[in-house]
Formats: structure tokens, C-alpha cells, sequence
């Protein structure tokens, strides 16, 4: 059947993503609610402010990541290979979509190799889900490690979208294990990420204990995959799955407290993505403890139509960075991560009742 065909899916989730509106309705990543403040007599030159920084021991023109989106069907190979570019000229670390086809179908690897084909260089992060990691082990982790000779592993965790996914993998059981194997024999540094629910900073410190070398929260407030998942299961007549769906839609941590709590519960660098959707939000993303911010689905319709277009793109938002930074007088991202910030609202009663004791935020 069409519908177990993981090749299929991918090519799902690309339409749905490009022709519906499949954002968060409710739910937002709660960035509106982190206030940064304004510095009327910058003392600096807008020119001099710097957006590089520093991440898993290389240096990037910018704190932003081009989050995984996709591989492993035909004509994926195309987006693959336009945000490669991007990710060379702009010089930001790139993470592909879930390898796991190419490991079933090996004539599939190609729509990932190809960026190694148009950016031999860049920093790159192979994809794996967390519980493909539960049966498949260190053997699959190296594998899709190897297959593009990646600079570290993301493992994604995505128990909702599973369950509401038709034919999803719901057996998590062994998950954390599975992890820490990997972490212990891969030679690369492991990312741990959400793709929309969030992850907590009871969490965050638990993978921090098995040696994950980055937490990336993956909040709820942008790309909905539950939403996605809903709309394929009608598509399909999975009734069930559909309604769990409907049900949950807006389930899951906002990404700025999802942030929030990682942060304040670890100490290694925490990626804040889902719903990352300017480069104010990346601003207010590591004035509050990130040390990067992660996009996706706005840079998919992009690569569609051709790597200027993600270039573009990103250039635009690392400029919006470059105004807030000096608009806070922060000439670089280390003074933009010692910036003092306001927390109002919903977050603010998030922060209170988690216990959370975060530096700038005076409760
Ligand atoms: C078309 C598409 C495919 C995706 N596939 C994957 C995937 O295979 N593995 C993964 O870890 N995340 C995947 N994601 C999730 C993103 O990496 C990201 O966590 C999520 O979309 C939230 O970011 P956003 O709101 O900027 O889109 C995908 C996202 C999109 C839009």
C-alpha cells in the first residue's frame, strides 16, 4: 500500500507543507511575549555589528540553522541541494531530513549525498528519528553518519506526530538508551531535537546526562506536524488517527519556554526552533539562553524555486538580526546573549510556576 511507503510520505509532507496553511492556529512560540530593550543611543555603527559566532567548534556568519526538512524520495534531492548552496555561501550549519529511507532503499541516498556534492565543506547533521534508534541502534546511526560524512547527528523525537501519523512507530521504549549507545561510540557530536512539541528541562538535563552534546527544542508555535499528520490520515481515511489529531492540535511546550527551560536546566548549547520566523525572533531567541535558532518550512518554499531564493531569504532575516542587535547596542552575539530582557504575560506565569531561576529574569 501507498500509504506505508516512506518515499510517499516524504512527498506528503513536501505538498502539504508548500500548498496549506499548516502553522500553529492558537498556540504561539510565545516570542511575543520576551520583550528585548531598546538603546535610543546605540554608541555603535551599524556597520561594525558582527552576527558571527561560534557552535560545536566551528565559526558561522550567523546563529541560525537550516533545521531538516527533507531526502529520500525523488525530486527531493533538488531542495537538498538549493539549501546546501545557501547554507555555502552564507556559511550556516545545514541538517538534512530523516535518512531512514536511504538506509531501506540505498538507490535513494543520493537526494542527500548531493550536498556533499555542492558543499563539500559545510557543517552538516545527518537525521534520525530517536525511535528508529530503539531497533536500528549504533550500526544505523553510523550509517547515516557515513552516508554524508555528516559533522554531527540530530536524533528527532516525535512521539506525537507517530501517533497520529497513519502507520506511525509508536514504541518508545528504550529510547534514552538507544541514545546514549550512540552518544558513547559515534565519533560526532549528537543534537537531540523536537519537531514542534517541545522539550522540557527535566528533558533537557536527562539528555545532558547521557552526553548529548545539544539539546534543539523543536517548540509548538510554528510548523504544526500534528496538523500535517491530521490532514494526511483524512487524505486517507485514517479516521482514528485523524481525530486523535484534531484533539491535539495544539498540544506542546511554546517554544520560547521550551527554551526557556532547556537553557536554565543545562548548561550545554541549546538550539531554539519551531516558529523561528525573523531574525527577531532569533534576537529574543539568544537574549533568552540559545545558542542558535533553527528554520524550516519558511525556507522550503524557497528552495523550491532555487538556491537565490534561500539566500535571499536568510540574508534578510540575519539583517533583521543585524538591526535588533543594534538597536539593543550589542555589537556582537556575546553581548546579545548578556542583553537584559523583559518577560511578560503567559511565559512570565510559565516561568513562576516551573520554579525556573533564569539570570535576567527577576521574579
Ligand atoms: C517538509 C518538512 C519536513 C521535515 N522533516 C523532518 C525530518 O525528516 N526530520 C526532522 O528531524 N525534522 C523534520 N522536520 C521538522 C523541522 O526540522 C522543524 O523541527 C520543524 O519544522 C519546526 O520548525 P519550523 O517551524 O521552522 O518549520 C521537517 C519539517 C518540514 C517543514
Amino acid at each position: 500500500m501507498g500509504e506505508s511507503s516512506i518515499e510517499v510520505r516524504k512527498l506528503d509532507h513536501i505538498r502539504i507543507c508548500l500548498e496549506k496553511d499548516v502553522e500553529f492556529k492558537q498556540k504561539t512560540t510565545w516570542f511575543e511575549f520576551v520583550e528585548l530593550i531598546h538603546v535610543a543611543a546605540p554608541e555603535l555603527n551599524y556597520v561594525d555589528v558582527d552576527t558571527s559566532t561560534e557552535f560545536l567548534g566551528r565559526k558561522f556568519s550567523a546563529p541560525i540553522l537550516i533545521e531538516g526538512m527533507t531526502g529520500g524520495a525523488k525530486g527531493t534531492e533538488t531542495i537538498n541541494r538549493n539549501l546546501a548552496m545557501a547554507a555555502l555561501e552564507l556559511n550556516i550549519p545545514m541538517e538534512l531530513g530523516s535518512q531512514r529511507a536511504a538506509v531501506e532503499k540505498p538507490e535513494l541516498a543520493e537526494s542527500f549525498k548531493i550536498v556533499r556534492d555542492v558543499a563539500p565543506d559545510i557543517f552538516l547533521i545527518a537525521n534520525i528519528g530517536g525511535v528508529q534508534l530503539v531497533e536500528g541502534g549504533v550500526k544505523l546511526a553510523e550509517e547515516v553518519v557515513r552516508m554524508i560524512d555528516a559533522n554531527a547527528l540530530a536524533i528527532h523525537l516525535n512521539p506525537l506526530h507517530e501517533i497520529v501519523q497513519p502507520h506511525g512507530t509508536t514504541s518508545f521504549k528504550g529510547v534514552l538508551d538507544a541514545i546514549k549507545k550512540v552518544v558513547e561510540s559515534l565519533p560526532v557530536p549528537v543534537i537531540v531535537k523536537e519537531v514542534g512539541c517541545g522539550i522540557s528541562g527535566e528533558l533537557s538535563r536527562r539528555l545532558e546526562e547521557i552526553g548529548v552534546a545539544v539539546v534543539d527544542v523543536g517548540g509548538a508555535g510554528g510548523t504544526n506536524w500534528v496538523l500535517i499528520e491530521r490532514i494526511r490520515a483524512l487524505e486517507r481515511g485514517f479516521l482514528e488517527n485523524a481525530a486523535i489529531g484534531k484533539t491535539f492540535l495544539e498540544w506542546g511546550i511554546p517554544t520560547a519556554a521550551a527554551t526557556i527551560e532547556a537553557c536554565t536546566s543545562t548548561k550545554i548549547p541549546i538550539i531554539s526552533s519551531g516558529g523561528i520566523r525573523s531574525g527577531l525572533d532569533v534576537a529574543k531567541a539568544i537574549a533568552i539562553g540559545a545558542s542558535m535558532a533553527g528554520m524550516a518550512r519558511p525556507l522550503l518554499h524557497h528552495a523550491v524555486v532555487g538556491s537565490e531564493r534561500v539566500i535571499m531569504a536568510l540574508k534578510q532575516i540575519i539583517l533583521e538580526l543585524k538591526t535588533a542587535m543594534f538597536l539593543m547596542g550589542c555589537r556582537d552575539i556575546e553581548s546579545l546573549k548578556k542583553a537584559e530582557v523583559v518577560i511578560t504575560g503567559r511565559l512570565l506565569e510559565w516561568v513562576k510556576q516551573r520554579g525556573i531561576r533564569h539570570p535576567k529574569i527577576r521574579l
